[in-house]
């Protein structure tokens, strides 16, 4: 299987690893997807990445055409691609909305229906990467429903659907995963020795391996901010507290908060007086609850039962140690 680019950390490098996770793409491409597959996991894990990934086997290795869109990416390229066979149907869509990239994702669907109509039973592939910010979380199910209607009651017949949607919003679990119109799966970060190559794909000194994989429990996104800020880790943390707002959420839980820095299964063990933590927690994506560790419930293997050095319970995780470690320091400094 070929490897894409993807740009990290400034550089050009080779996707790397995420093996399982490749092969559970392959099945899916060889069967379909039913009902929608929604996949929740860490910002910064490498969900982005891996859906570039994803499309580039569904078109070569599988005949699909596949239409993905990112309404939050950086660069207006990167929020709508789409396989070359269909650049016709896209520039039909296109020009059918007003402006279309402020609603990327209705444009999606509406491409992924004329393909539908446009060839004769094709393959075809939807893949949504974290669209829900951008829809608005309220309207998370019925887009994963239209979605669905796309598998169950297509405009015209197709050889293959598969229609996977990522996210990684905290909400996702609560909002989609009540419905059976979608199949949740959850995605971790990196696995050491993936994470190792991207390490050593670093130029410069660095600190080492433990030392950053202990801080980053194979996050990318942290691998990166660590490397941006000269491996500076004060100022990676002073980052997250800034960005998250995480002194208020300090200043209104306190040592219950303190708890979770030294175990997040204080949330599960003192359940329900700490329901509405959990759900700040959850929402500001520091946290992610587990709910099940059989491999059949994560794309790519699921993370450790429980490592408390990575902030990894049985039911409940910080999303990387750096985000734990923002929210040690804002403790000490609403003190
Ligand atoms: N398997 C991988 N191989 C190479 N680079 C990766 C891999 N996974 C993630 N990255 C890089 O790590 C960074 C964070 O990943 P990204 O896909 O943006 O995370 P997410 O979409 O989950 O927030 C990006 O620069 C991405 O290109
Ligand atoms: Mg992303």
């Amino acid at each position: 299987m070929e490897r894409v680019r993807v740009s990290f950390a400034g550089l050009e490098v080779d996707f790397v690893d995420r093996d399982r996770a490749l092969s559970q793409v392959v099945e899916l491409a060889e069967k379909g997807t039913f009902p929608v597959y929604v996949v929740y996991g860490p910002e910064g894990c490498g969900k982005t990445a891996f859906l570039r990934q994803t499309k580039a086997v569904l078109e070569r290795d599988f005949g699909y055409s596949v239409v993905y869109a990112n309404p939050l990416a950086d660069k207006l390229e990167d929020v709508l691609q789409y396989t070359l066979t269909i650049k016709d149907v896209v520039r039909d869509v296109l020009g059918a909305f007003p402006e279309p990239y402020s609603r990327i994702v209705d444009v999606a669907i509406s491409i992924a229906s004329r393909v539908l109509k446009s060839f004769s039973r094709p393959r075809l592939a939807v893949l949504m990467d974290d669209i829900f910010q951008a829809i608005g979380v309220d309207k998370a199910e019925i887009y994963v429903k239209t979605l669905l209607n796309l598998i169950e009651w297509p405009p015209a017949s197709y050889e293959k659907i598969v229609v996977l949607v990522f996210s990684s919003e905290g909400v996702t679990r609560f909002k989609v995963g009540r419905h059976s119109w979608a199949t949740l799966r959850i995605m971790w970060n990196m696995n050491r020795e993936g994470f190792k190559q991207l390490y050593d794909a670093l130029p410069g000194g660095k600190p080492p391996f433990d030392d950053v994989w202990r801080l980053s429990g194979g996050n990318p996104r942290v691998l990166e901010r660590l490397y941006r800020s000269g491996w500076s880790v004060d100022a990676a943390i002073e980052e997250i507290i800034r960005e998250r707002r995480i002194k208020a959420l300090a200043k209104m839980w306190g040592g219950d908060l303190g708890e979770v820095v030294e175990d997040p299964d204080y949330l599960w063990d003192n359940y329900p007086s700490t329901k509405n933590l959990i759900e700040d927690l959850i929402e500001t994506n520091l946290i992610i609850e587990i709910w099940d560790r059989d491999p059949y419930s994560w794309i790519d293997d699921p993370p450790p039962e429980r490592d408390l050095e990575l902030g990894l319970g049985r039911f409940y995780a910080w999303q990387t140690p750096l985000h734990r470690e923002a929210v040690r320091r804002a403790l000490k400094e609403v003190g």
